[in-house]
């Protein structure tokens, strides 16, 4: 009850609804959130408070690991045919209706133009009928702000952004407010976790046939030895924050083909020490990941970004669902004495409840929707303002900690 009462004090604007959650009525404002940017169509309900009111998500993710990877034209499709079911279906167990909500909030940004628009398009279409405020959201922001859904965070945090499409490391200093320490120069980790998995055609092991690529190296690399195969660690002589992984993908090609070669493997046969190859990927992988993150940590550390007491990680997106990345993660943030932290694996991956969220976010600082018909999508989009090169200049230099000596 003191929680309910506390946070109604700053509502000045913004209908209220009545929301029941285990039997318990209260006043908030609620947000209708709704995520097309890849291979997810989600919709969710938030309130204020935090809780979920009613969510919908419908994955595509079967059918384009059947079909090799995310094809826009059949994504577009699959999207057009799920949303308005996806979105009544988020309303309905939210036993709100439209008229309710304070706002809508969709990504525009970035993402594969194909899926952006259908999300886009159908909201304007919502708007257009129930005439409520639109918030556009940006897809990184949203798995960034997430945290601050289910437990305090505060402004400003460090974020490790990790997915099929981007890896970034920002400073998040308000809801729409961020710094960019670093961003990857090529591909992203999950695309490349998602084609090397491919490559060693794991998905026929019934076992995995229905794991994205990343989990399915997680699993493997669990029975594997992670220093069978040696990669190198790139980008070793530049003092940026900066990641590679076009090297990670291209190397693991080659080691396939080798190791195809040796034991004569043909077809759909798979190589028998996958479990090693998988193993070596992640380590490295991770290996990337602590030594960028240490190097930001350093900068945010000599720069005063962060006050002492409130020193925070935060890691999120597909990747972070990986338990191996986030235990390497969390003891170097133990021995730099900073606090670590991730959503979980759900909330990780894409959803609308991140994007309802950042929608709650923004009318919680103020942020006034805008009119819809004025938004356009944008496939590719900067995040923040751009430091890479202050950091860069910085020039850092990073004793590696050994993750896996602790
Ligand atoms: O954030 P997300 O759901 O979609 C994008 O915005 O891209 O991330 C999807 C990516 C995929 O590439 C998938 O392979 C990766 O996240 N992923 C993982 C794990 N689970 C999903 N990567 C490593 N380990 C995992 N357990
Ligand atoms: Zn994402």
């Amino acid at each position: 009850m003191y929680k309910i009462f506390r946070c109604l004090l700053p509502i000045r604007y913004g209908k209220l609804f009545e929301c029941k959650i285990q039997n318990k009525r209260y006043l908030a404002r609620t947000v209708l959130g709704i995520e097309t940017s890849c291979d997810d169509t989600g919709a969710a309900v938030v309130d204020e408070f935090g809780n979920v009111l009613g969510e919908a998500l419908n994955s595509q993710h079967q059918f384009h690991l059947d079909n090799g990877g995310v094809i826009p034209t059949f994504a577009k499709y699959l999207h057009r045919n799920e949303i308005s079911k996806i979105v009544q279906s988020a309303l309905d167990k939210s036993n709100i209706t439209l008229k309710d909500v304070s706002a809508i909030a969709t990504t525009v940004k970035p993402g594969l133009k194909e899926s952006l628009l259908v999300g886009l398009n159908y909201s304007k279409s919502l708007i257009q009928d129930c005439r409520k405020p639109f918030l556009p959201i940006h897809h990184m922001e949203a798995h960034a702000l997430v945290i601050r859904m289910i437990e305090l965070v505060e402004f400003p945090f460090l974020v490790l952004l990790a997915s099929g499409g981007h890896c970034q490391i920002a400073l998040v200093q308000n809801v729409n407010k961020f710094l960019l320490l670093g961003t990857t120069i090529d591909c992203a980790p999950g695309e490349v976790l998602d084609k090397i998995a491919r490559r060693l055609k794991v998905k026929n092991i019934p076992q995995y046939s229905h794991m994205c690529g990343g989990q399915a190296i997680e699993v493997l690399a669990k029975q594997g030895n992670p220093k069978a195969f040696e990669f190198k660690l790139p980008l070793h002589r530049y003092r940026s924050c900066n990641f590679s992984f076009s090297y990670l993908r291209s190397y693991s090609s080659q080691l396939i083909e080798k190791e195809e070669e040796k034991y004569n493997i043909v077809a759909d046969g798979i190589i028998p020490n996958v479990s090693d190859l998988c193993a070596s990927v992640l380590y490295i992988l991770t290996k990337q990941f602590v030594r960028q993150v240490q190097r930001a940590i350093m900068f945010c550390k000599y720069n005063n970004l962060i006050p002492e007491n409130r020193q925070t990680l935060v890691f999120s997106g597909g990747v972070a669902c990986n338990e191996y990345i986030r235990s390497a993660l969390n003891k170097l943030c133990n021995s730099m004495d900073w606090r670590f932290t991730c959503p979980p694996p759900k909330l990780c991956n894409d959803n609308g409840i991140m994007i309802a969220w950042n929608g709650m976010e923004c009318l919680k600082a103020g942020i006034q929707g805008t009119d819809a018909k004025e938004i356009g999508i944008a496939t590719k989009c900067p995040l923040g303002t751009d430091i890479t090169k202050d950091v860069t200049d910085a020039n850092i230099k990073v004793k590696l900690f050994q993750f896996d000596k602790h």
